[in-house]
């Protein structure tokens, strides 16, 4: 019989990997509390006319990219995107009436049925954030200057931001005929796509990746002489902020993004082109001020953004994190298993995370097992340790070894390890023994 395989397109995530994704996932967080946000968790699972709703029903998402079933006569759909599910959450729980302002972020998967390539999947994983209620361009500068901050904390090398303004729905509608009159002369040289794309979303052939169709749009007219003056102005002031956070940025007025929520702020961030290639955003989002009011609530302005989990870490210079295990505690032998068991749980309620092989396997395969891990403790009970209630305290790191009676050496253990972490992670270990 074939051995079962995971579905095209969705991962595992094995123990070798999970410190690397635990790394990124931590200091997501914590970036995101120290600028006030607070987390939400929204069901992977939401009904189909919501997405088509929020994201609209010509995008390459809503079109070709949905995980849609009719379940009981009801359409329901896996989650694409967080923002749509975001937004019904706020309105359904009227958060509106409860804080002026809510800041929330989310992290978690998300499904899109693409074609699969590095970097593209057909499950994987969102950081992201929304703010509802300020409508500031202060609000979008700190939104984008953290990202930037976090990206470069996270050693991704060649972040580069990308920002422009799409103006309301009013511009946009008048940019659209300005574009349509543009490209329809030059309807027969686009890429089939495109063609189709004239009919049901122009905007999103500026965006093509087609060199025929970057030919045709090469000398078409620009969203920024379209949008009004309160959004220039808006913008203007999003780029005075960005300068003095000393945040460097392109402007990039062809900028339009897959999604048709989008009006006013845009903005990218792409990184690490030599390892994700050019067409793999790390970041993307913006404000889409007219979304909660379009989904049946009052007039709330937003901005959010999403970075994809996945290209992080393909992104991201950082080497491994540290191994998910401290200590290994290896009694040789069916007699030293219950004092092993005992010096284990005493280094646990120190909070060293230690690992024990209750089998009592040969100490060659066991020390082979503490490599595996990473550990940097390993303790030894041989028979004459046994016999003098001794332990053989072995220091993978500073290569070392010595015989101790037991309660020295889980001081010792205790007191190295803790100060290696403090180093490295903010310690929970209680107290010292
Ligand atoms: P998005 O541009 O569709 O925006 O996705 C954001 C990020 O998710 C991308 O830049 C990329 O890093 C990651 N991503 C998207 N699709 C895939 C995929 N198939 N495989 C791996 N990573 C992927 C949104 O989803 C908006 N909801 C962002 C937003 C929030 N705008 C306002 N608020």
């Amino acid at each position: 019989m074939i051995p079962p395989r995971a579905v095209k397109g969705m991962n595992d995530v094995l123990p070798e990997e999970i410190g690397r994704w635990q790394h990124i996932e931590r200091a997501y967080a914590r970036t995101m509390s120290l600028h006030g946000y607070r987390e939400v968790r929204t069901p992977y699972v939401e009904e189909t006319s919501l997405f088509v709703r929020a994201m609209g029903d010509a995008t390459d998402v809503v079109e070709k990219e949905m995980y849609s079933f009719e379940h009981r006569g009801d359409g329901l759909t896996l989650r694409p995107e967080g923002t749509a599910g975001a937004v019904r959450a706020y309105l359904e729980h009227a958060v509106q009436g409860r804080e002026p302002v809510t800041r929330w972020w989310y992290a978690g998967p998300m499904f899109r049925a693409e074609n699969t390539q590095r970097g593209r999947y057909r499950q994987f994983s969102q950081l992201g954030a929304e703010i509802f209620g300020d409508d500031g361009p202060g609000c979008d500068a700190e939104m984008i200057a953290m990202l930037v901050e976090f990206l470069q904390s996270l050693a991704v090398p060649e972040v580069e931001l990308v920002v422009n303004s799409l103006g309301g729905p009013e511009a946009r509608s008048r940019y659209r005929a300005a574009l349509l009159a543009h490209l329809t002369p030059r309807q027969g040289s686009l890429s089939p796509e495109s063609q189709r794309r004239l009919a049901t979303n122009p905007l999103r052939i500026l965006d093509s990746k087609d060199e025929r169709d970057r030919e045709a749009v090469r000398d078409a007219p620009t969203i920024r002489e379209f949008i009004d003056a309160d959004d220039r102005e808006h913008f203007s002031k999003l780029l005075t902020y960005l300068d003095a956070l000393e945040t460097p940025y392109s402007v990039d007025e062809r900028l339009v993004r897959g999604l048709d929520y989008y009006t006013s702020t845009l903005f990218e961030i792409k990184g690490a082109h030599g390892k994700l290639g050019a067409g793999n955003t790390l970041v993307g989002g913006g404000r889409y001020d007219r979304l909660v009011a379009d989904l049946g609530g009052p007039r709330v302005p937003a901005i959010g953004f999403a970075a994809g989990l996945e290209r992080l870490l393909i992104a991201s210079e950082l080497s491994a994190a540290a191994s998910t295990t401290d200590a290994l505690i290896a009694p040789v032998g069916d007699a030293a298993v219950a004092p092993g068991l005992e010096m284990a749980r005493r280094l646990r309620r120190f909070g060293i995370r230690c690992e024990i092989d209750t089998r009592g396997g040969s100490l060659k395969s066991q020390l082979r097992r503490a490599n595996h891990l990473g550990v940097r403790m390993v303790l030894i009970l041989g028979d004459s340790e046994l016999a003098e209630g001794s332990v053989q305290v072995k220091d993978l790191e500073a290569h070392t070894q010595e015989r101790m009676a037991r309660e020295p050496a889980l001081r010792v253990v205790v007191d190295r390890l803790m100060a290696a972490s403090r180093s490295v992670d903010p310690p929970t270990r209680s107290e010292r023994p």
